[in-house]
């Protein structure tokens, strides 16, 4: 019940993205921007239970703004880890089960799945979106869709 009551209250995918595109007029960097987009989704989607952002500095991978456990993964390169997978690829990477993912570099015990979602522009990758869920198989096409229009957004200001 609880569960029902708090998916009604939350933003649909158009309100993220126009709330999106708001912070995007109204932060005057980078950094801010990317804090406000991260507490949005972590608090606007229950199942996200970290959400981080890498940007790509000097051929690594740099933890910026995130919400959730802190992490030793602060430096990824490009070879490892289902980030590294994701960025030097520039597709999206669904992984259902992190435990079954030899790539998988872990940051908290609870964490079940994984979505990142590379930001690119011009087919160059800039960063990513990563997100963890304590739930098996959290992340949907619906997840992947909302979360590429986000990523495009973000490649306009980063
Ligand atoms: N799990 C990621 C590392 C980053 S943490 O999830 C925050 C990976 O395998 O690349």
């Amino acid at each position: 019940m609880l569960a029902i009551r708090r998916e009604s209250l939350s933003m649909h995918d158009p309100e993220i993205l126009n709330s999106i595109r708001s912070l995007i007029l109204s932060k005057p960097d980078a950094t801010s921007l990317l804090a406000e987009v991260v507490s949005l989704l972590h608090r606007e989607r229950p199942h996200y239970h970290w959400v981080g952002v890498y940007l790509l500095v000097g051929g690594e991978l740099v933890l910026g703004p995130y919400v959730g456990k802190p992490t030793i993964h602060t430096r990824i390169p490009l070879h490892q880890g289902i980030c590294g997978a994701a960025a030097s690829t520039g597709q999206t990477l669904i992984v259902d089960d992190v435990n079954a993912d030899p790539r998988y570099l872990a940051c908290s015990l609870e964490t079940r799945s994984e979505i990142v979602v590379p930001i690119q522009h011009q087919g160059r990758v800039l960063g990513e979106i990563d997100i963890d869920s304590d739930q098996p198989a959290a992340f949907t096409p619906h997840d992947r869709d909302l979360l590429e229009a986000v990523a495009a957004l973000l490649a306009e200001k980063i």
